[in-house]
């Protein structure tokens, strides 16, 4: 081994467990670690036309030195692509090229990249075996866990889609340098929400390695992300399907969903999840559950890693609750909020008075 460590996050989920390895560097030994697991005969990397560009040639070129064939299929960068079209384009071009059930997919991208080819790997030819990896910070710690795949509709996104579980994730940091401030601010808002529901250090270690994280040190980077897929993990081992304890990991998304779409998507996930969490944080403290002190605290991480703690002045309250009503994820027919009790402990309740939403949407908007 060189002297950079390698992380191993094993994902258990009995028949179907694999481990995601973390390694800075890792991307040119995906091929020489892929060999010696016979997951597939041949792969069809799937990455969209950025990321293909970036990081296809490194990729294939580990892959083809250890005798592993593969090709590359692309698609067009955006959430725009994450449609059936796109599905059912790649899955043509599988087709062509002669891709049968002893072959398999190799997710490399960010979280569209992750939840088109999961997907297609879920139904092409009835399911082939799939691996990821993911080059966001978003998909390094959140998408490329958990097994969720799927596609936009016109009518909402996500909305068709499998649980259906890669074989392995191949996290490699380095390739972090390269992605846009704001897709990074994307995955850190994902990375404080875990802190929240299940770790008080790593919460702590976000307030005092600030300036690591966002200087981008990989060393860091590497221990954070590990400790993501650590806590994401165990969620997803507990519960697989999102019948309950998976629900934890909505911390911030249940306003932070409304306030986006009520933006018509223009603010950013992070950005939304970001002022879905303060709001929450502000409900909690409302009801007594947590300390003000403690809100203050998650605000000022939130707001020290440069994402918004306010509802922009221009979006609409009552289209933020209009949202709010038609979250597909509810408990008897209400939406739940995942509520602080502590910085690493959360509790599940969708009792929260209408007043006391408005409140905290009046008290905490910009102006
Ligand atoms: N399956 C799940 O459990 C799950 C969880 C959370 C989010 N998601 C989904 O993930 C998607 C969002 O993922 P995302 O934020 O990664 O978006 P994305 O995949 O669109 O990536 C964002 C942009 O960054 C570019 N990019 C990727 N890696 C790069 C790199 N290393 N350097 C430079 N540019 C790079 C991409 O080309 C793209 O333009 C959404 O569709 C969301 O629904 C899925
Ligand atoms: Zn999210």
């Amino acid at each position: 081994m060189g002297l950079v460590e390698e992380r191993l996050v094993g994902v258990g989920l009995g028949e179907r467990a694999y481990e995601i390895v973390i390694r800075e560097g890792g991307l040119a030994e995906v091929g020489r670690d892929l060999s010696g697991l016979k997951i597939a005969r041949r792969f069809a990397v799937v990455a969209d036309d950025r990321v293909a560009a970036l990081f296809a040639a490194k990729l294939l070129e580990s892959l083809a030195a250890t005798g592993i064939k593969a090709e590359l299929l692309t698609f067009p960068h955006g959430e725009a692509a994450k449609n059936m079209a796109t599905v059912a384009e790649l899955a043509g071009g599988l087709a062509r090229s002669g891709l049968d059930r002893g072959d398999g997919l190799i997710a490399l991208g960010g979280g569209v990249s992750g939840d088109i080819c999961g997907f297609l790997a879920s139904i092409y030819m009835r399911g082939i075996p799939f691996v990821q990896v993911p080059t966001t910070l978003l998909a390094q710690v959140d998408s490329s866990v958990g097994g969720k795949t799927g596609v936009d509709i016109a009518e909402g996104k996500n909305l068709l889609g499998t649980f259906y579980q890669p074989r392995r994730v191949y996290i490699d940091p380095l390739v972090l340098l390269e992605l846009p401030a704001a897709e990074m601010l994307n995955g850190l808002a994902e990375v404080i929400k875990y802190g929240v529901i299940h770790d008080a250090e790593l919460f702590r270690e976000l307030e005092e390695w600030r300036e690591a994280v966002l200087a981008r040190d990989l060393t860091v980077l590497a221990q954070i992300i590990a400790r993501c897929c650590e806590i994401k993990a165990a969620v997803v081992a507990a519960d697989e399907r999102e019948a309950d304890l998976r629900r934890i990991l909505n911390f911030g998304h249940t306003l932070g969903h409304a306030v986006e779409a009520a933006s018509g998507y223009t603010l950013a996930h992070g950005s939304a999840v970001a002022i879905g969490m303060v709001l929450v944080g502000e409900i909690a403290a409302a009801k007594g559950l947590w300390s003000r002190g403690e809100a203050e605290r998650l605000r000022g991480l939130i707001s020290a890693y440069g994402l918004p703690v306010e509802v922009p002045a221009g979006l609409d309250r009552g289209a933020i609750k209009k949202y709010l009503k038609t979250d597909k994820k509810t408990v008897a027919g209400r939406p739940f909020f995942v509520l602080p009790v502590a910085i690493g402990k959360v509790i599940i309740s969708a009792e929260v008075p209408e007043e006391l939403i408005d409140q905290v949407l009046t008290d905490n908007r910009a102006n």
